[in-house]
């Protein structure tokens, strides 16, 4: 998903652009915007940390681009593109580093494992609109 803050700022282009050039292949891709419910249930995981209630209110704040990503060893090389949950200490050259402003926008989520992944994907897409 390319979160709220990089919507809003404008960034889906150069995002898109980095993915693809990073080799990964679109299999699914919309704009979209979360409900309180939907923003609650997909980040159920960490719904006893305390910053829960900012990052739901932050991914129901506007709209978001959640797509279905392609490529061998997809899990890791995504996180490794996306670069660390603080963009102060995302490497350089990551989506984060690039474009995200704090710790809790920033800019991009990326799937931590196949089994989530697939939860995800599901979560985002019925089956007609993965391609
Ligand atoms: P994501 O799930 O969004 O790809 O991010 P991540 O794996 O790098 O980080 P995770 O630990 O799963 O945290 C999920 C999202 O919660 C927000 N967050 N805010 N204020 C904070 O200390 C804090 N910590 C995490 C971020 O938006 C993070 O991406
Ligand atoms: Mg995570």
């Amino acid at each position: 998903m390319i979160k709220p803050d990089a919507v809003g700022n404008g960034h889906i282009g150069a995002i898109l652009n980095k993915i693809a050039e990073a080799g990964f292949t679109f299999k699914a891709l919309k704009m979209t915007r979360l409900s309180q419910t939907a923003a609650e249930a997909f980040y159920a995981v960490h719904n006893e940390r305390p910053f829960f209630n900012d990052l739901v209110s932050f991914m129901t704040s506007g709209p978001i681009v959640a797509a279905v990503l392609e490529k061998d060893n997809a899990v890791d090389d995504f996180r490794t593109l996306i670069g660390a949950t603080n963009p102060e200490e995302a490497a350089v050259g990551t989506i984060r580093k690039s474009f995200a402003t704090s710790v809790g926008e920033n800019a991009i989520h990326g799937s931590d494992s196949d089994e989530n992944a697939a939860i995800e994907i599901a979560f985002h897409f019925p089956e007609s609109e993965q391609f």
